[in-house]
C-alpha cells in the first residue's frame, strides 16, 4: 500500500474511516497469514545453508505471528473479525510461496519477501492515520511499531540481496523512506487533521 497515495478525505468522518480500518486490519489479517505461511516455508528452503540467516527468517516469522494476533484483537475491539474467504484465499497464496520457498532459488524468495515487505511499512502507516481518523488512538502506537518491525523486516531482504549479480540486470524495488519519517510524518498528519 502507497502512504503517499491514499487519499484520507473521505475518512473526515470518524465512521468511514473506522469502517475503513476495519477492511484494512481484515486483509492485514489475512496477509499476516500469507507471510507467516512464506516464511515458514522459506526458513527451510533447501538453499538456505546460513544457520543464522535461517534463525533470522524464523524471527520475521514470528513477528508476523505477532501481528496477526494483536491485528485480531484489534479487530475484536472495533466489533468486528476476520473475513473468512479472504484468510481461506491468503492461507492458500501463503502455502503456495511456501512451497516455492522451499524448493525455489535463493534469491526468488529473499527477492519477493523484500518487495512484499516494502508495501507492508505503508499499508501500517494508514491504518495507524485511520485509527486516529476514527477516533481510535489508543491503537495508533501499535501500529506504527507495526510499521517499523516492516521497515525492518524490508531492509533485512534488502540487504540479503542488494549486492547480488542479478541486480545489475533486475534492479531492486523502490526503497522506502528512511525509518524515522514513520513517525514524523505521522506527526505531520496529526498536527494538521487538529487544524
Ligand atoms: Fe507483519
Ligand atoms: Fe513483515
Amino acid at each position: 500500500m502507497n502512504l503517499q497515495k491514499y487519499d484520507f478525505t473521505p475518512y473526515r468522518d470518524s465512521k468511514r474511516a473506522a469502517a475503513a480500518l476495519v477492511t484494512l486490519l481484515q486483509n492485514a489479517h489475512a496477509g499476516e497469514k500469507a507471510a507467516a505461511n512464506a516464511y515458514w516455508g522459506h526458513a527451510r528452503s533447501l538453499f538456505i545453508w546460513n544457520k543464522e540467516e535461517r534463525k533470522q527468517i524464523i524471527n520475521i516469522y514470528e513477528d508476523e505471528l505477532h501481528h496477526r494476533r494483536r491485528l485480531f484483537d484489534f479487530l475484536q475491539s472495533l466489533d468486528s473479525k476476520p473475513r473468512l474467504i479472504r484468510e481461506i484465499g491468503m492461507w492458500c497464496v501463503g502455502a503456495s510461496i511456501a512451497i516455492f520457498s522451499l524448493i525455489g532459488t535463493w534469491f526468488i524468495p529473499m527477492y519477493g519477501a523484500g518487495q512484499l515487505e516494502s508495501t507492508n511499512i505503508g499499508e501500517y502507516e494508514v491504518a495507524a492515520r485511520l485509527a486516529l481518523l476514527a477516533g481510535r488512538e489508543d491503537l495508533i502506537e501499535e501500529l506504527l511499531v507495526f510499521a517499523e518491525v516492516e521497515w525492518d523486516h524490508e531492509d533485512f531482504f534488502r540487504k540479503k540481496v542488494e549486492n547480488h549479480w542479478i541486480t545489475r540486470y533486475y534492479p531492486l524495488w523502490t526503497k522506502p523512506a528512511p525509518r524515522d519519517s514513520i513517525r514524523s510524518l505521522f506527526k505531520t498528519f496529526q498536527a494538521d487533521t487538529k487544524q
